[in-house]
């Protein structure tokens, strides 16, 4: 048995953990493993590497993908899939481990359907992918996000300031809301609710007329001031998905315009994404590395591996495709308790 492992989309901490637990678990069953370089493109163009426990056997800690990662997406490539499916029969792998967020499973999907036998594993900082309880890689941007909110507040509460604090997660507030309530964030912005300036702007000017010298507000990238979120619209990936950044600045500059205290903007972008993974993180990547190459013992393709109730579970990589799971109303709610 030979499986191909490749990662798509945007990394995450935890890539390397599942391949290794990949590459562990397929030597214990005699299996042989490629990684497939740069996610759907390696497919498109062979680019692969052998991958041996000697190979990986360090990687649990380490942030990044060693297999590289690109936003491919064969079908947006003239014969794109029929390409993908005759490398794979050229490069002898039986199976392929495809580790990604929504794009990247939803290719998986639709190969899944022309005969790729294919088993999903789901990673992203996101926490929006459906059918799965969280997704590795949300806990460590979470916990940086958080420690970085705590060295915001400090200098914020030192110059008097209101702090606005970009957060990456392009349709889902998962990790501003969780973040947000673990440092003690005073305002929270997600994507899945308007963003009311008027309201914004009454809450922190009646904070701070009550006494508060300083405030933090974390603001999600997918928010919107005008309509649609700030970002570089002519620069689309193979998924038709805009760059998104710059709603920190504009709503840093109407705050300070409307309520009188000088208010700064941080991004915290891809310092949440990069780094090595939290304890959690390795656990989970673990364990699904694991579960995805027993799937593939057992035959069973086309199913995405997942964690529901904290036990280990498939579904039907099907049932993911154009879904996204955003944030839902209990947190929400929750979230307007923590306001203050
Ligand atoms: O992987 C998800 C994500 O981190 C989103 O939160 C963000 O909008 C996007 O990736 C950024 O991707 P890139 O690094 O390709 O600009």
């Amino acid at each position: 048995m030979k499986i191909g492992i490749l990662n798509g989309g945007g990394d995450c901490a935890g890539l390397n953990a599942v391949t290794r637990a990949v590459v562990r678990k397929s030597e214990q069953l005699g299996y042989e493993v490629v990684g497939i370089r740069h996610g759907w493109a390696g497919l498109l163009k062979p680019d692969t590497t052998t991958l041996r426990w000697e190979d990986v056997s360090h990687m649990i800690s380490v942030g990044g993908t060693m297999l590289h990662t690109t936003r491919t997406n064969p079908f947006s490539h003239a014969n794109g899939p029929e390409t993908v499916l005759a490398n794979v029969k050229k490069l002898g792998l039986d199976a392929v481990i495809a580790v990604g967020g929504e794009d990247t499973l939803s290719v998986a999907a639709r190969l899944a359907d022309r005969g790729l036998k294919v088993v999903g594993v789901p990673k992203t900082i996101d926490n929006d992918i459906v059918g799965t309880d969280v997704t590795f890689g949300f806990d460590s941007a979470v916990n940086v996000t958080v420690e970085a909110i705590d060295r915001i507040q400090t200098t914020g509460e030192s110059h008097d300031r209101i702090m606005v604090v970009e957060v990456m997660g392009r349709h889902a507030g998962w990790i501003a809301a969780y973040s947000g309530i673990a440092s003690g964030a005073n305002l929270v912005l997600v994507p899945e609710e308007p963003v009311d300036l008027d309201k914004v702007s009454t809450f922190l000017r009646n904070r701070h007329q009550s006494g508060a010298t300083a405030s933090v507000v974390v603001v999600g990238e997918g928010c919107s001031i005008t309509g649609s979120p700030p970002g570089d619209a002519t620069k689309l990936d193979e998924f038709g998905h805009p760059r998104l950044g710059g709603i920190g600045d504009l709503l840093a500059r109407e705050i300070e315009r409307r309520v009188g205290i000088e208010t700064r903007a941080v991004v915290l972008g891809h310092v949440v994404r990069g780094g090595p993974p939290s304890a959690g993180d390795r656990l989970l990547a673990t364990r699904l590395g694991v579960a995805a190459v027993e799937a593939v013992k057992n035959g069973e393709y086309g199913v995405m591996v997942c964690l529901q109730k904290n036990t280990l579970s498939k579904v039907p990589l099907v049932d993911i495709l154009g879904k996204m799971k955003n944030l839902d109303k209990e947190t929400l709610a929750e979230l307007k308790d923590f306001q203050i």
